[in-house]
């Protein structure tokens, strides 16, 4: 039985290839690293994933033979969904008070969201940046200025699908959101300015509009790591394994002239973060974005930040994720090689430790 601690927080990350996990301590007021892991799942396509199970379940019997491997020093847990599973809308509003807020968002968000609201968790945060006043209002309606809030919405079957998982190994619930939220936690933080975070994991991309540490922006969209591995297969006419292995090998594929291989999977990311630039600058005219930060397991792809630079016109840098944390000594060099994969946990699990110094 490990020693429990309220100042342990544990941060799960349920992948598409694996389930990730982070523990952290605070200590002296900074977020110190006591444990991490990782349990490999079986792909819905995989031909050795035993017929007997699905994915869900896979990921049940995985999560727990996980949590028995590490032994955390916590029983609740911090846990993220997709992306894809959820809605993100920035809205304007002219000021006004938080009564009066809370119903035009109730009221505007029928406008967003597809779904019945009864079928709906929603939740919204008023971000507070002033519009520019109109330079041709008279002084009293110039004064008066806007509001922008932050609307999340997810379906309530999915959001049970994910507490599910967390009952299933009879832990309690410290926090479920949209892991945009944790990427962000983890790979932007304090930074101000504008960036846009690209994390590309093995399913799905997300692209997330940052202003001065908070999500403006959120796109997901199908291109990730897998296509990646079979557009070369399908190039070179070599098996998915070989195709995997060369990918990892550090070749760069992507600005090499004379081995050049097109990937749609990167091009699609491309294509999708030029358009929310460009939605991004007509939105907020002579505003810059400062920097392109990538995350995700596939962000470690050989030439991808130098790619992405000179198509987008934008520096591009790759996260480290690791940096708001302590590492122990001994655990250093595997951290290293670990790289930004594990930016959804570490952000799970830093918002316990920020939640925990605030309450210090
Ligand atoms: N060195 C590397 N070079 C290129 N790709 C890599 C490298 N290491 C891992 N990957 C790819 O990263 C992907 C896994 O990334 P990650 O762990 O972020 O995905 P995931 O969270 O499981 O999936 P998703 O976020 O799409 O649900 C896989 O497609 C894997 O092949
Ligand atoms: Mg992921």
């Amino acid at each position: 039985m490990g020693v429990f601690s309220k100042d342990r927080f544990l941060g799960v990350d349920f992948g598409t290839e694996s389930i990730k996990a982070v523990e952290l301590e605070l200590r002296g007021g900074s977020a110190y690293l006591t444990n991490y892991g990782e349990a490999t799942l079986f792909s819905p396509q995989d031909p050795k994933r035993p017929a007997v199970r699905s994915f869900q379940e896979d990921i049940a019997i995985h999560f727990r033979a996980l949590l028995t491997r590490m032994n955390p020093g916590t029983r609740e847990v911090c846990i993220s969904m997709p992306s894809f599973l959820g809605l993100i809308s920035l809205i304007d509003f002219p000021q006004m008070t938080d009564a009066e807020l809370e119903e035009a968002v109730r009221f505007e968000a029928r406008k967003y969201i597809p779904s019945p609201l009864e079928e709906v968790s929603l939740s919204w945060e008023s971000i507070g940046r002033k519009s520019e006043p109109d330079p041709s209002a008279d002084a009293a309606s110039a004064a008066s200025s806007r509001t922008e809030v932050l609307l999340v919405a997810a379906l309530n079957k999915d959001v049970a699908q994910y507490e599910g998982y967390v009952k299933s190994v009879g832990y309690g619930m410290k926090l479920l959101e949209l892991e945009t939220f944790s990427i962000v936690r983890a790979v932007v933080g304090e930074r101000s300015g504008t960036s846009l975070v690209i994390d590309v994991g093995a399913r799905a991309a997300n692209l997330i509009l940052v202003e001065d540490g908070f999500v403006k922006k959120s796109r997901s969209i199908d291109a990730g790591g897998r296509d990646i591995t079979r557009a070369l297969a399908e190039s070179l006419n070599i098996s998915s394994d070989r195709a995997d292995a060369l990918k990892k090998s550090g070749k760069d594929f992507l600005n090499a002239k004379d081995v050049a291989i097109i990937l749609p999977a990167i091009e699609t990311i491309v294509s999708e973060a030029d358009r929310m630039i460009g939605a991004w600058k007509a939105k907020r005219p002579g505003a810059e974005i400062g920097r392109i930060i990538l995350s995700g397991g596939t962000s470690r792809l050989a030439g991808l930040p130098q790619y992405l630079s000179k198509r987008l016109g934008i520096p591009a840098e790759l996260s480290d994720p690791w940096k708001s944390v302590e590492i122990p000594s001994a655990l250093r060099p595997k951290i290293g090689s670990i790289g930004s994969s594990f930016s959804v946990a570490i952000g799970l699990a830093l918002f316990g430790v920020a939640e925990a110094k605030r309450k210090k």
